[in-house]
């Protein structure tokens, strides 16, 4: 789909690595991020957000609550790359907008391969996910495993021929030694690790072409962090190089992290020791539920009513200190 390039403000933008539907690494991996960079607006997804599966009511719901939470914290929008681990059988029978994007809350949406983004600085920046599963052979077509996880032919070009990309949104990631080791460590089979290698070869193909000289992309897919400067291929053999910043997935470290996009510097962001990571998504849970009162959360938090309804109206330093007591609550209740 060709339309003309959205524009996005300078300055900083969060990511998330893959996510696989994860609520409570979700929610403290937004937190994370405002509290890493207060005022961040926009957080990009590198595949495998896992938002929508099987279309069960219950994956309404948490759509509703990271979306509360986006509204609390000031963020505009969550954006998806596609994965591989999407459900693309669900997700067909969703609407697009005029640009492509499926929109699962007023503040979460999917990005169509091929989207495209400029900053005012003029820094081009675009989408193109999918990934091959190398266990694709344990899958069950339909149900946990979709052909759509891998751009087609038609898209690939498309995307190649979309003009040069200084900043790539994807969910592969071009070859290396680190990624490599891990495709072949043992889990998975010859005839699964042969097709997503012909996959991801499509996949370095189309950035190579796409990509200009000393481009970054931005990926997930391999559930660890890896940050390489790599020489990749079009197929005509002609060569670009490209610097390779691949995030780790929920819960482990190197997942989140925050992007500038005007120096493409890019700073990783801690979360916090999983007992008090769990303790600060209980409260934020309780608190997006609304199932306790007002009074009983404030009163466990040992904050005013008053303040935590600047927490639900998105007043980050509350918040912040909020969940500082939350912290010091947590020997009392684990
Ligand atoms: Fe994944």
């Amino acid at each position: 789909m060709s339309h003309e390039p959205e524009v996005v403000a300078d300055g900083s933008v969060g990511l998330l690595g893959d996510a696989h539907g994860n609520l409570d690494f979700i929610l403290s991996a937004l937190v994370a991020l405002t509290e890493a960079q207060p005022g961040i607006r926009r957080v990009w997804q590198l595949g495998d957000a896992g938002l929508v599966w099987s279309g069960h009511p219950s994956e309404r719901a948490k759509i509703a609550r990271i979306d509360s939470l986006l509204e609390m914290l000031g963020i505009d929008q969550l954006g998806c790359v596609l994965g591989n681990h999407e459900g693309y059988g669900v997700l067909a029978h969703r609407e697009s907008d005029a640009v492509g994007r499926i929109w699962l809350s007023p503040r979460i949406f999917y990005f169509p391969h091929g989207y495209r983004m400029t900053t005012p600085a003029g820094v081009a920046i675009a989408v193109l996910g999918g990934a091959g599963s190398p266990d694709r052979s344990i899958r069950t077509p339909g149900r946990s495993w979709w052909p759509e996880e891998a751009p087609d032919d038609d898209t690939l070009h498309a995307f190649a021929q979309g003009g040069p990309v200084d900043i790539l949104l994807a969910h592969d990631a071009p070859r290396s030694a680190a990624l490599t080791a891990t495709l072949t460590s043992g889990a998975f089979s010859d005839s699964g690790i042969a097709y997503a290698t012909r996959i991801q070869d499509r996949f370095q193909n189309a950035a190579a072409e796409a990509m200009s000289d000393r481009g970054l992309i931005l990926s997930g897919h391999y559930h660890q962090r890896v940050s390489t400067t790599t020489e990749i291929h079009d197929a005509e053999g002609r060569a670009v190089t490209v610097r390779s910043e691949v995030l780790a997935a929920e819960t482990q470290s190197g997942s989140v992290a925050v992007l500038n996009l005007g120096t493409q510097q890019l700073r990783d962001v801690v979360l916090l020791d999983p007992p008090v990571a769990r303790k600060r998504t209980r409260v934020l849970r309780e608190v997006l539920r609304g199932r306790a009162s007002e009074r009983d959360i404030a009163a466990r938090l040992g904050v005013t009513t008053r303040q935590l309804r600047q927490l639900r109206s998105g007043h980050l330093p509350v918040w912040s200190g909020i969940l500082e007591r939350s912290q010091a609550l947590d020997g009392d209740e684990e």
